[in-house]
């Protein structure tokens, strides 16, 4: 089983990659933190235990993080995700609780305990990157047991919080452009899952009608309906969900290895990825106008009917 660990500003999409992340039989889930984005911290807090309730996984150990950015206000997406961002659906919410510890205390603990049993856990941000940010600055010794980091977030093309930003790197750019200098000199590997892909791996209403029988399943039907209903319709993006479908099953994925850089200031581009795709001929120490970025492998294109299967197979 691959150890895993999500990141989350639960989140309609965040759920969907919870249900999947939680239940799937190749994936151990050990651990959750949860970040403001999609909605307020508490809020995340509390729907993520919920749906990790409904997954049949109240053991997962579920923290809670940064409640704002590093350096702007926090602003939340309810036009996209409902005032309590799992679509003010009619859901019994969850009585669990979280951890005592910090999220980024948390991140830290489970790190160090993968690289005390030499094992790497791979790194699921799919929210606004603070907790990660703080983690990599504070604990840099956690890269003993940080195996990989595969996160939703940017874009080589267009944005959606802005016509030029995604959302999550559009929160906290200061916090993604930490994530890549971070780990790019502490030697992570990184994959952007961004929106070139998100909108992809798509369930349709039919496909999620035909779900039911259990809590996952049950909810995983009113997420796709509620999104559906949300975008006006016939099925919906499990957004976040296809950055797990690639830590399981890469090669549905199409990456390409280009440096990538967060824009932190311009009037109408701040919080944008520049992904640099001129051709550098494998020495990027040949640019002339600053320091080597750090390369990420960029998602080009996704196999959407075998993501939308995996997840179907997997939440039902
Ligand atoms: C990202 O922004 C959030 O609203 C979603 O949960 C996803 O992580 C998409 O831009
Ligand atoms: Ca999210």
């Amino acid at each position: 089983m691959k150890p895993v660990i999500l990141d989350v500003d639960t989140g309609l999409d965040d759920a969907c990659a919870l249900l999947l992340a939680a239940r799937h039989p190749e994936l151990d889930l050990r651990a959750v933190t949860c970040v403001g984005g999609n909605v307020g911290i508490d809020q995340v807090v509390v729907n993520t235990l919920t749906v990790l309730e409904a997954a049949g996984r109240p053991d997962v150990p579920v923290a809670r993080g940064a409640a704002l950015p590093l350096l702007q206000p926090v602003r939340t997406a309810a036009h996209v995700h409902g005032a309590d961002g799992l679509g003010d659906l009619d859901w019994p919410r969850s009585n669990n609780i979280a951890e005592e510890r910090h999220a980024v205390e948390l991140l830290r603990d489970v790190l160090l305990e993968a690289a005390g049993k030499g094992e790497r856990v791979t790194l699921i941000p799919l929210a606004p990157m603070t907790n990660i940010a703080l983690l990599l600055r504070t604990y840099p010794e956690v890269v003993d047991g940080l195996g990989e980091i595969v996160f939703m977030g940017g874009a080589a093309g267009i944005g959606n919080a802005t016509a030029s930003a995604e959302f999550n790197i559009w929160t906290d750019p200061e916090a993604a452009a930490i994530v890549l200098s971070a780990a790019g000199a502490l030697g992570v590997p990184l994959t952007m899952y961004g929106l070139d892909v998100f909108y992809d791996v798509v369930i349709s209403l039919e496909e999620a009608e035909a779900l039911g029988g259990s809590p996952s399943a049950d909810l995983a039907r009113a997420l796709i309906e509620k999104r559906s209903r949300l975008y006006k319709s016939e099925g919906a993006s499990i957004g976040d969900g296809g950055a797990v479908c690639a830590v399981i099953d890469p090669a549905g994925l199409t990456t390409s290895p280009f440096p990538l850089r967060v824009e932190l200031s311009g009037s109408w581009s701040r919080g944008r990825t520049i992904v640099d795709t001129r051709d550098w001929s494998g020495d990027l120490s040949s640019d002339p106008y600053g320091p080597a970025p750090t390369v990420v492998q960029v998602s080009t294109a996704v196999d959407g009917r075998r993501y939308a299967d995996l997840w179907l197979n997997t939440v039902s």
